[in-house]
Parts: structure tokens; sequence; C-alpha cells
């Protein structure tokens, strides 16, 4: 096990999604020797899940748009918990990203006139997202990841990175396993970008695959990385409920931007009872508005559309209170407003789904949805020019990165989010790279730790099985750190996280070391419980409700926690430390955007 292959590289990305695809591309263009890892195969990605669209202030369909309103959408919709200068990036930056990706071969769905056309998106003041039918996340990835072949970057696939390596502070590499052979590699490089994506597999219900066990975010806090606002966890609120094989898989919000209604076991069209103050001046309040406005848009938008928070929330508590679908949903129906032409002609993907999974026909019949965890909005703190952590030389962009979604994130934002800011981290990573004579040592015997922790599953006595312990982990989450929080769970599912982080020390795999899921599965334990943690402490500590992070013991936003973010760091004894601090200042011309609410 001694024995292990080295690679040497200006940029290391880890993680081949849109972020990694970008981050690596714009490495690679600055000069910088680039390696790119993924954990799967190229193009297997949790991007391809943003289905419905990339949201850009292009003003195509609605000239009125800008980024100033795109600015505005993004912060309501985080309620103001966002990083404002991400915020103000992301919005200024999209529309240039979207025009890159067509430039580099994506082809857009089009208006009758030719322009890219947008649709609408939950939040979204104007129908602003560009996409490809329901199939957006994967047109991107594959757009990106033809460009970066095309740039001749080293590629490793089905490749796990278990441990960065650092040179006192900075980092220097990272130690990981080919999952097919099992033999391990070391990378050196003088600077690291983090575009693991998410965390969704700390829990039951989820959109996730199994790629989603939060090992950037757990990589990042091993390497002394702070955290921010970990609590935020998205809750799509429409994954399939049926059949229970199924159950969590996307139904992209464009099934409601394009024209689907939701209703629960009376047939009523609930949201109407559950449309929020801030949204209550532009949200229609009799269903002739809201069927009015998917007709010709001149009136105030459906509550159907209302920031994924509310309306997973919505969803909750309908199936709470006795009103849910047969198998523990409600009910989302497009066939009785739109066509079956044009249901199969925007959301191919959809159609398909149904019926090859659930044997449910969508143009004629409705579907059974409720909500599944989507997406991390807490991460890495970075900085918004450069995406650099709080670690010298590591970077991290997408859905491991914090700030830039606040507590809930818009539908299509990530998207976008994964060019702007994978872009920028490849920037940065190059620059900082060029700055460095040399690599950075990895020779301070954190590689050979990190192969005897590789190594151990095969070689520990004791009994546990880390399927048992994964469960063990989802069902505890599930039940106790979900949408609707109280501080006895959580104190509850704490105790549970630790238990089983001494559980999983005795955790032995049998077989060998080639491809052996139970092995990988083993080490991606240690990631899953320490972001669950960090997750759970910074859901306890932030004693409100906001966007993503429902507590019952604390219904309301609270001006105190409104102001702050949770800090998150690992500590010495390998447990997380939670901390409150300011907010960054937003500028009072940006300030004044939000004078009208
Ligand atoms: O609903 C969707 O198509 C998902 C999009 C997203 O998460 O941005």
């Amino acid at each position: 096990m001694a024995d292990y292959e080295t690679h040497e590289y200006d940029v290391l990305v880890i993680g081949a999604g849109g972020a990694g695809l970008r981050a690596a591309v714009e490495a690679s263009a600055q000069g910088a020797t680039t390696g790119l890892v993924c954990k799967s195969l190229l193009g297997k990605a949790h991007t391809v899940m943003a289905e419905g669209g990339m949201a850009a202030a292009m003003g195509n369909v609605w000239p009125e748009d800008n980024w100033q309103v795109h600015f505005r959408d993004t912060m309501r919709g985080g309620k103001m918990l966002n990083n404002w200068r991400m915020a103000q990036i992301h919005a200024q930056e999209s529309p240039d990203r979207v025009a890159e990706l067509e430039e580099w071969g994506a082809l857009f769905d089009r208006t009758d006139d030719g322009r890219i056309s947008q649709r609408d998106f939950g939040g979204h003041r104007y129908a602003r997202l560009a996409h490809i039918g329901d199939r957006t996340g994967l047109e991107m990835i594959r757009t990106l990841q033809q460009h970066a072949v095309h740039r001749g970057l080293d590629v490793y696939q089905e490749c796990t990175v278990n441990r960065l390596v650092k040179d006192g502070d900075r980092v220097s590499g990272a130690v990981a396993y080919w999952r097919e052979s099992g033999k391990p590699l070391l990378f050196r490089a003088k600077a690291i970008v983090l575009a693991t994506g998410g965390l969704g597999k700390i829990w039951s219900i989820t959109s996730n695959s199994w790629e989603g066990t939060g090992d950037g975010h757990a990589l990042a806090m091993y390497a002394g990385a702070e955290m921010i606002d970990m609590e935020c966890v998205q809750f799509h609120p429409t994954g399939m409920v049926w059949p229970p094989s199924v159950r969590g898989i996307l139904v992209t919000e464009g099934v409601r931007g394009d024209g689907g209604t939701l209703r629960n076991s009376t047939g009523k069209r609930f949201m109407f009872e559950y449309i929020p103050p801030m949204f209550a001046s532009e949200t229609a309040d009799t269903e002739a508005e809201a069927d009015q406005w998917y007709n010709d848009k001149t009136v105030r938008r459906t509550p159907d559309l209302l920031p994924r928070d509310e309306v997973a929330r919505a969803i909750n508590a309908e199936v709470k209170a006795g009103r849910g679908s047969p198998h523990g949903g409600v009910f989302l129906d497009i066939a009785t407003r739109r066509d079956s032409e044009y249901i199969q002609r925007r959301l191919p993907s959809m159609y398909h789904q149904f019926k090859q999974l659930a044997g449910v026909d969508i143009t004629a019949e409705p579907m059974e949805v409720g909500p599944t965890a989507h997406y991390a909005m807490g991460g890495v703190r970075v900085d918004p020019e450069t995406q650099a952590s709080s670690v010298p030389g590591l970077f991290a962009a997408g859905e491991v990165a914090g700030g830039m979604h606040g507590s809930n994130r818009l539908g299509g934002n990530s998207l976008s989010d994964l060019v702007v800011f994978g872009r920028r981290a490849g920037l940065g990573a190059a620059e900082y790279a060029a700055g460095l004579d040399e690599l950075p040592a990895t020779d301070g015997g954190e590689v050979d730790e990190a192969l005897a922790r590789i190594r151990a599953p095969f070689e520990g006595e004791g009994k546990e099985n880390p399927y048992t312990l994964h469960r063990a982990l989802q069902d505890s989450m599930q039940e106790k750190v979900g949408i609707i929080r109280t501080e006895s769970e959580m104190l509850e599912a704490l105790d549970d996280i630790a238990e089983l982080k001494e559980r999983a020390a005795n955790v032995t795999v049998e077989g060998n070391v080639q491809y052996n899921p139970g092995w990988h599965l083993a080490l991606d334990l240690e990631h899953l419980l320490t972001s669950a943690e960090a997750i759970t402490k910074g859901a306890l500590e932030r004693k409100e409700s906001r966007g993503g992070h429902t507590r019952e013991d604390f219904p309301g936003p609270s001006d105190e926690f409104g102001k702050v973010n949770v800090v998150g760091t690992l500590n010495e004894e390998g447990t997380v430390d939670v901390r409150q601090e300011p907010l960054p200042e937003m500028p009072a011309e940006l300030q004044r955007l939000f004078e009208e609410d």
C-alpha cells in the first residue's frame, strides 16, 4: 500500500460537474497545468439534476429584466442571508456565461424570433431561465466536458479523493484511490479547487445520487477551512414519492413553470393558503388570476411558483394535516392545462421518467410529488472575487461553496452559479499557483496517515457494516433534522451522530480493493457524519426560521440571526465548533433596491 502513483499540477480540480469543469477549463486557459478528478464517470454529475434551466437576466422574453432585478430576487429568495457580493457578481455575469456556453456548442431552446428562450421558475420576477427542454444540466455538462477534453486536460475518472494534504498552513496535495483497482494516488498541486457538489445522501429521501456524500464539505473541514450556514439545506418541493425505489427523484420545477398546479387530496389548490407577506404583493390570490398568469403573464404570478422553501413547507403541512396523496405527497397536475404535444416537447424527461418508473402518463393524469433533499446552501466560506477559502491554496466553487444562495436557493440559480464561480475559481487558483515557484511539500507524514486510513476498513476487527450505519444516519437526519426542526430532536440527532461516529471506527469490509462498493461507502461515511454534524450544530445555533432552515420552536425569522452567518470549523478532537459572525454589509446603492419591500 506504500506504493502509489504521483501526479503533479499547478491546479488540481476535484469534482467534474459544472463548477469543476468550468474551473478546470479556466485554469488551463490561464496556462496552468491542470488535473481534473471525478468520483464517477465524466459527465455523470448532480448538475444534470438542474433540469429546468439556468437563470440569467438576458431580457430575451421580458426586456424589463436586468441584473438588478435578478440580484434582488436572489437575495429575497435567500431571505437576505446571501453574501451580497456573490449575488451581485452572479447576477451580473450569468448572461455572459450563457452566451459562452452557446458559443461552445450548447443548443438552447429558442423564442419564435430566434433568441434564447427563457422559462418561468419560482421566485424569479421574470421568465429568465435559459433552457434545453428539461435537460439543461445535461446539455451544460456535455458542452463543458467537450470543451475541457479539447483543451487536453488530464482527467481522472472513477477516482476518489479521501484527504487533502498541507505544507504548513497551505494546501499542497490530495490523497486518492482508483475505484476500480483500489490503488492509491498522490496528487501534488500548487492550488486545489473543490467542486465536489452536495451532501443529499445524508437524508433518506433525496434527489442526489450515490456521489452526494459531502466529500468536499468534509475535506475542507479536515483541512481547517471555515464553513458557513451549513444548517441551510434545500428540500426541493417536488420529488417523486412512488414507487419506493424511485422516491426522491427530482420532478423539475419546470413542470410548474410551464403550467403545472399543486392540489391536495380534496382537489384544493392549497398554495393560496401559504402566501407569505414578503411575496403577497406579487402573488395571485385567486385561482382566476393565477390561471390568467399562465396564459398571458400580465398579472401577479401563481403561488405554485413561490420560492422552494415556501412550497416545500406547504406540501409538508398538507401531508401532515391528512390531506396528502395516497403515497404521502400531493398532486401535481399539468395535463389539465396543457396538451400532450406541449408537455412532451417542453418536458420530455418528465414524461419518460413517470411513464417508465411509475407507470403514470403525465399528459393524462396527475403526478404524486413531495419534498426531497436537493441542495446545500451552506458550504466553504469563500472570497467572492476569487473563491479562495480560508486555507491558502484551497478554492471552492459550486454547491460545496457557501454564501451565494443565503438560506434558500432559487431554482435555476445553481447552473449559473456553477459557471460564474467555476470560472472565477479557475482564475483565482491559476493566479495563486503562478505566484509559487515550486510545488509545496507533501512529506509531512499526512500522506502515510491518509493511506493508512484508506486501508483501515480491511484491517479492523470490528463487526460494523457501512450500509447499516449509513441507513441509520439517513433515518435519524430525515426524522430529526429534516424540513421542520426542533431543539430536542436535533439534540437526539447529535447523540445519534456521535454514536455512529464511534461505530464507524469499527467498520470492517470484506473482499479486496478491486471495485468494492462497501469499502467506498465505509470511507464516505466519515464525510457524511462530519457534514451531518456541521449541519445539526448549525441548525441548533440558528434559533430562528429562515429559508431552508425551519424551526418549530422558533417559527419566525429573527432580526438578530438575520444579521449573522453561522461559521463552523473542525476542532482538534474532530468535532464541529460553531460561532456567529456578522454578515458583510451591503453598500447603500444595493440596499436601495429593497426599499419597496
Ligand atoms: O427543478 C429543477 O429543474 C431544478 C433546478 C435547480 O435545482 O436549479
